[in-house]
């Protein structure tokens, strides 16, 4: 279902929607003060029916910040700011320049008339797409409505909207003449976003739900890098594309748990042709100081794939151990603090898990999922499930394959 939130500018499209919504407006409240992002609040309000309010000091002590990001995307008022950083800033550390470079040499980015864009963050690349000529529409994507709410008003020119903590001076720390840290005060002045010629659509969304994708492009735009697994978020976007539609992926790979081959060859078993692969070395700065260096470059994966069919068979899904929990005590609805947060664990959904999990084969876990839940629910808890890495999903690998081959 599609919640649209008006005076914000946003829809949200995602599972558990109540549940993550409420969530990001006690954290918007509590990392960034009860008056900031005034009109996504009120939205948020109005959705909810009733003023919200910051965590308590027993759900903070509580918090799960990993299971946080998983619901929430990027959501703390660090993150945002580094996002804005590296896109906006009106400053010589603003990396989106090296940025649009390599997006250039991506022909089906280039060339497409609607693009969606996956992990969008604070949109930049968004706006840049906008403003071209034969771009008739583009949907920036995120899981977090933070950054979407932030990145709408950095491309709408309203800066002073945002929130006190988004617009203060950022510290860049070198070294001095080999003896002593310097430590310089960078005023936060943004690049004006240019025109706007195609609308752009800000999407809060799962990259991990079941949505089709209705542009010619998606493109992955560093968020492969979110999770701890990155081929469970491949194998879910791929399933979103039908025969014909193209999929771009721009992914870091330097720090050895995003391996190129391991990549390729993922998307290729989803039933794509690869078009064109490159790396090239491209600035991702994930700190706003970053001490001695104005800029943190990363070995960069440039991917572009077209679908031509299904996936093939073996593609297996295996509960981690964090699952375990949840499927031994059927309990009421759970507070955000807790670990399995907003899944709700009763008798008949862990029945219908442990069901499903009878054997490591995807096709006959969701078919066993969807008969004792219906496609629906099937759905909203599996995108809950890979999002928090309850469950992995991967193809398995060759080997086995052979292994198992008929005699
Ligand atoms: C590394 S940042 C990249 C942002 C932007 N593309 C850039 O280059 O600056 C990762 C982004 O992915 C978003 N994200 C994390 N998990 C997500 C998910 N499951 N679905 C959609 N977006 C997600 C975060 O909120 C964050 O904005």
């Amino acid at each position: 279902m599609s919640i649209t939130l008006a005076s914000s500018g946003l829809t949200a499209d995602l599972p558990y929607a109540s549940h993550r919504l409420e969530l990001v407006a006690r954290a918007i409240c509590e990392l960034f003060g009860a008056d900031a992002f005034p009109e996504l609040l009120a939205d948020l309000a109005e959705y909810l029916g009733r003023p919200v309010a910051p965590l308590t000091p027993a759900e903070r002590s509580r918090c799960d910040f990993p299971g946080m990001l998983a619901m929430l995307g990027w959501f703390h008022p660090a993150r945002i700011e580094q996002l804005i950083h590296r896109e906006w800033l009106d400053a010589t550390t603003n990396e989106f320049d090296d940025h649009l470079g390599a997006l250039r040499s991506l022909s089906a980015v280039e060339r497409a008339e609607t693009i969606e864009i996956v992990g969008a963050g604070t949109c930049r690349i968004g706006a840049h797409l906008a403003s071209r000529d034969h771009v008739r529409r583009v949907r920036c994507g995120d899981l977090s409505p933070i950054a979407l709410a932030a990145g709408r008003a950095l491309i709408r020119g309203e800066t002073s909207s945002l929130p006190k903590r988004l617009r203060r001076p950022r510290s860049l720390i070198s070294v001095d003449a080999g003896t002593r840290l310097r430590q310089d005060s960078v005023a936060s002045r943004y690049i004006p976003a240019g025109p706007q010629l195609a609308p752009i659509e800000f999407v809060v969304h799962d990259a991990f739900a079941a949505l089709r994708c209705e542009c010619e492009v998606m493109l992955l735009h560093y968020v492969l890098d979110a999770p701890s697994r990155f081929d469970t978020m491949l194998i879910r976007s791929a399933a979103r594309l039908r025969p014909g539609q193209r999929l771009a992926v721009v992914t870091a790979i330097s720090d050895g748990t995003r391996n190129p081959c391991h990549i390729v060859e993922t998307v290729a078993r989803c039933g794509f042709t690869v078009d064109s692969v490159a790396i090239k070395r491209l600035p991702y700065s994930l700190s706003c100081h970053d001490f001695t260096y104005e800029r943190t470059v990363s070995n960069t994966l440039l991917l572009e794939a077209t679908k031509r069919g299904e996936g093939d068979d073996d593609l297996a899904v295996f509960p981690t151990h964090r699952i375990a929990d949840m499927m031994a005590s059927a309990s009421a609805l759970l507070t955000p603090g807790q670990r399995n947060f907003p899944f709700e664990a009763t008798d008949r959904l862990a029945r219908a898990l442990r069901g499903a999990f009878r054997g490591q084969r995807w096709a006959e876990f969701s078919s066993r999922l969807t008969d004792a839940l219906g496609r629906d629910l099937s759905d909203t808890v599996t995108a809950y499930l890979c999002a928090r890495e309850f469950m992995v999903l991967t193809y398995l690998p060759d080997s086995y394959r052979t292994q198992n081959a008929p005699r």
